[in-house]
C-alpha cells in the first residue's frame, strides 16, 4: 500500500494492526498563531489542526482503525449517529472498504458540507426527529439488535486511532520546543478525543516514554448550551447528568449525554485539567481570530480557543504555560456559519471604474 507507515499508521506500534483503511490521515499540522498567541498570553500557543484530515476532521484517524476492524469481523452494515463528522467519515471509510454504511441524523441540525460528503459517499442517511443522544441511543439498539456494526466513539478501537493526536502533539512539540506542552485544550461532545488522549498519555507513561508529571493538563471546552461535561467537572460528578434540551451555533458538539464521560472524566481530573463553558459568541469572535491567522475551522473548533480565553481571563491558565488547542474540523464543514460569521459579498456594476469608485466609497 502506498500510505503504509504514514500518518495515523506511523505508530502502528500502538495500534492492533499494521494497516487500516486507509486515505490517508493523520500528520495534520500543528500551526503557530503568532498574534493569537500575544493576544492570550502564553508562552507558546499552537493549534492541532484536525481539519486537514482526508474527510476534514478527526474522526479520519478513528475510522481508519474502526472499519478495518469491521473489516475482520466481517460485519454486513456499518452504522452511527452523528452531529454530521463522524458520518462524513465513516461514509467514505465504509464505502472505500465496499461496505454499505447508514448514518442516523439530528433533522435540521446537521452542517451543510457534512451532509453533503455523507450523501456523495454513498451512505444512506436517516434524518431522525431527535437530537443527536436520540440518534445513538437507536444506534445502540440497532448494534444490540445484530443490525448493525457501531463505529461511534463508544466503539473502543476508533479511540485506539485517535490516540496518534496525542503522539503526534507530543512529537511536534519536542521537536519545535524541547518539552511537551503543559496543557492542551479542546472541544467536547461525547468526549471521546478527551478518553483518546488520556488513554495515549497513560500508555506513554505506563512504557516510560512519558513522566507522569510531564503528561498535559486535558482541557475540555463546551458550549453553554451542551456543558454536561463542564457540570460533572464543577460539581465532581462520577458521570454526567443527561441534558435533554441542547443548543449551540457548534452543532458537532450539540451533544446532552456525553457517552464517554466515565473515561474522559478521570482523565481531566487526574491530569489536573479542568472543563469550561463558552457562548455561542465567543465561539464565533474565537472561528474569526483563527481565520485571520489563515486557520479555517468550524464553531465546534474555535470553542477550544475560546475556552482558552476565558481559562487565561479567570487566571486559570498561567502566562508562562505551553499550549496546544485542538481544532477539530475544517471552515467548510459548515459554510453558513463561516458566511455569517465573515465579511459580506458586495455587489458591484461590471466596469473597472465602478470597481474603484466602490473601492473608494
Ligand atoms: N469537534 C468536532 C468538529 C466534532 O465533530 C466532534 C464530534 C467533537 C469536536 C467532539 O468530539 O465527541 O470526541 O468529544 N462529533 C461527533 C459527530 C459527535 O457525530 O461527528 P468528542
Amino acid at each position: 500500500e502506498d500510505f503504509e507507515g504514514h500518518g495515523v499508521w506511523r505508530y502502528d506500534a500502538a495500534l492492533p494492526f499494521e494497516e487500516g483503511v486507509t486515505l490517508p490521515e493523520g500528520a495534520t499540522p500543528l500551526h503557530r498563531v503568532p498574534r493569537l498567541e500575544s493576544e492570550v498570553g502564553v508562552e507558546a500557543l499552537r493549534i492541532k489542526h484536525e481539519g486537514m484530515n482526508p474527510t476534514g476532521s478527526f474522526k479520519d484517524r478513528g475510522m481508519t482503525v474502526g472499519v478495518r476492524v469491521a473489516q475482520e469481523l466481517g460485519v454486513g452494515r456499518l452504522a452511527c449517529a452523528s452531529t454530521g463528522n463522524t458520518s462524513a467519515a465513516l461514509a467514505a471509510y465504509g464505502t472505500r472498504a465496499d461496505l454499505e454504511t447508514l448514518v442516523l441524523l439530528p433533522a435540521g441540525k446537521v452542517a451543510a458540507g457534512k451532509i453533503a460528503q455523507a450523501s456523495l459517499h454513498n451512505a444512506r442517511i436517516l434524518e431522525v426527529d431527535g437530537n443527536f443522544d436520540a440518534c445513538l441511543d437507536i444506534v445502540q439498539d440497532l448494534a444490540d439488535r445484530g443490525e448493525a456494526y457501531l463505529l461511534n466513539s463508544l466503539n473502543p478501537f476508533r479511540l485506539e486511532g485517535q490516540k496518534t493526536i496525542g503522539l503526534e502533539i507530543l512529537e511536534s512539540f519536542r521537536d519545535d520546543y524541547g518539552r511537551f506542552p503543559d496543557r492542551i485544550v479542546l472541544p467536547v461532545g461525547n468526549a471521546g478525543n478527551t478518553a483518546a488522549l488520556y488513554k495515549c498519555f497513560r500508555e506513554l507513561v505506563a512504557s516510560g516514554a512519558l513522566e507522569a508529571d510531564a503528561v498535559p493538563k486535558l482541557t475540555g471546552v463546551q458550549a453553554s448550551g451542551a456543558a454536561p461535561m463542564v457540570e460533572a467537572v464543577e460539581e465532581d460528578l462520577e458521570d454526567t447528568r443527561r441534558w435533554e434540551d441542547v443548543e449551540t451555533i457548534a452543532t458537532a458538539i450539540r451533544i446532552g449525554n456525553p457517552v464517554n464521560a466515565p473515561k474522559a472524566l478521570p482523565g481531566i481530573r487526574e491530569t489536573g485539567g479542568t472543563a469550561v463553558a463558552v457562548d455561542d459568541d465567543e465561539i464565533t469572535d474565537a472561528q474569526r481570530s483563527l481565520a485571520a491567522e489563515g486557520v479555517g475551522v468550524e464553531p465546534a473548533s474555535a470553542a477550544s480557543v475560546a475556552g482558552l480565553r476565558k481559562l487565561r481571563e479567570r487566571g486559570v491558565v498561567d502566562d508562562d504555560e505551553h499550549v496546544v488547542c485542538l481544532t477539530t474540523g475544517h471552515l467548510l464543514k459548515d459554510p453558513d456559519a463561516a458566511a455569517a460569521a465573515g465579511n459580506d459579498p458586495e455587489p458591484v456594476a461590471n466596469s473597472t471604474e465602478a470597481v474603484l469608485s466602490h473601492l473608494a466609497e
